[in-house]
């Protein structure tokens, strides 16, 4: 694996892509990442993803595959398997969706019909847009019916009305799991709803993988359900792609709904850095780094309330924080995330439960520890992080004081490396 020479070859010969891909190395390495979806994944991970396995088609599952030369790649999709049936305490695994997207598809493929109903959680209170957003595809095919969380009582869900739900709709699938919200679910209850009508229970845990393989957060599969789905390259730090964990008596309706019903050939690198980064949260160093992740985003949340924020659950069980900026600083999301970028800390526009204004307007940001915490910050340094946050806000108009803090923002980063670079 020569990557100086393949680095040389880049520099050399496209250079307009290589200096772009520089700017965003720097970038990551001089700003405060808070966009609770991303991470900064290993340098194996690099590696392996990087490698010659960018190369080969294999379409199939290992020992039969529709093409010859697989001695290396069944290896490698095998222990990728393993590892995740390991981690996540699950009977099958498919490592093959191409991401996050297509993983959960594959999902609804695999068990409706169309028009057949799923019961999902609402957009607007945390839901994905692969739960059935209506501009999505998978909501034209399949039929959503929401349940909403309850902003009153700190955004937890109501047992008594997801069986009501589930009675008066008949949802084929029951599916929790979240984009944007701070709290840990109650699998018990959902479990209970969809065994009224003999439903699937689908969880897609694509933004807290991690802190449920790092013993952190609840295992949906301890509670008796039927599918996990997971992104790898959130809280697991691994490469972009995503993974179907399920019960033994659905894995020929999961791997033929992957492939051959929706997918081609698997993405051999990809597999090889899931498999990297899954060993590496089999180690005993990743429990710790999941407890500090939730720490973090504790200490987040309260140095945000102390300096003036409106939360929406007014805290947090997860790594995940949403913010209300209308209610706290009369700013919207879209100004408060653009304020943030000039005091180099990334977050993203929001939507709240059931927001007033527009999806590219809206009332809120969502934000997150992962990558802060992967760069070796602790509580008191999301204290001071809040701080800022909340004057660059407050102060959004004075481009002096905004600036004075960029500077105090990258000074302290330099302290942090971004593994890998
Ligand atoms: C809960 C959840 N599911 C699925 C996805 C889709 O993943 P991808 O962007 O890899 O398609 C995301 C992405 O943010 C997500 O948060």
């Amino acid at each position: 694996m020569d990557f100086i020479k393949n680095e040389k070859a880049l520099r050399e010969n496209d250079p307009e892509i290589y200096n772009a891909i520089l700017g965003e190395e720097n970038r990551e390495k001089k700003g405060i990442e808070l966009i609770p979806s991303e991470n900064y994944t290993y340098p194996e991970v690099f590696a392996a993803n990087g490698s010659i396995l960018t190369n080969k088609y294999s379409e199939g599952y290992p020992g039969r595959r529709y093409y010859g030369g697989q001695q290396f790649t069944d290896i490698i999709e095998s222990i990728a398997i393993e590892r995740a049936k390991k981690l996540f305490r699950a009977e099958h695994a498919n490592v093959q969706p191409l991401s996050g997207s297509p993983m959960n598809q594959a999902v609804y493929f695999a068990f409706l019909k169309p028009g057949d109903t799923v019961l999902s959680m609402d957009l607007s209170h945390g839901g994905h847009l692969t739960h059935g957003h209506p501009v999505s595809h998978m909501g034209k095919i399949f039929n959503f019916v929401r349940y909403k969380t309850q902003p009153d009582n700190e955004g937890k869900i109501d047992a008594q009305e997801l069986i009501r739900l589930a009675r008066e709709y008949k949802p084929k699938i029951v599916l929790c799991g979240y984009t944007s919200y701070p709290r840990d679910l109650n699998y018990e209850d959902f479990k209970k709803a969809a065994d009224e009508v003999g439903a699937i229970t689908m969880c897609d845990a694509s933004h807290y993988s991690g802190w449920i393989a790092g013993g952190a957060m609840n295992n949906p599969f301890d509670y008796g359900f039927d599918v996990m789905t997971t992104t790898t390259h959130k809280s697991l730090r691994g490469p972009r792609g995503g993974m179907i964990l399920c019960k033994a008596q659905h894995a020929k309706k999961i791997d033929n709904a992957v492939f051959p019903g929706l997918q081609g050939g698997p993405h051999m690198h990809t597999i090889a850095g899931i498999a990297v980064a899954l060993g590496k949260a089999l180690e005993p160093e990743f429990q710790d780094y999941a407890r500090q992740v939730l720490k973090n985003a504790k200490a987040l949340a309260q140095a945000l309330i102390d300096n003036g924020m409106k939360l929406v659950t007014n805290g947090t069980d997860n790594h995940m924080i949403v913010a209300d900026t209308v209610a706290s600083f009369h700013i919207n999301g879209t100004e408060a995330e653009i304020v943030l970028d000039k005091v180099a800390i990334t977050t993203n526009k929001q939507i709240i439960p059931d927001d007033p204004n527009p999806p590219m307007k809206p009332s809120g940001i969502r934000l997150g520890t992962p990558c802060a915490t992967t760069r070796g910050m602790k509580e008191e340094h999301m204290q001071k992080i809040g701080k800022w946050m909340a004057d660059a806000l407050k102060n959004h108009q004075d481009e002096n004081f905004l600036s004075q803090i960029k500077q105090e923002v990258e000074a302290f980063c330099e302290q942090f490396p971004v593994p890998g670079l």
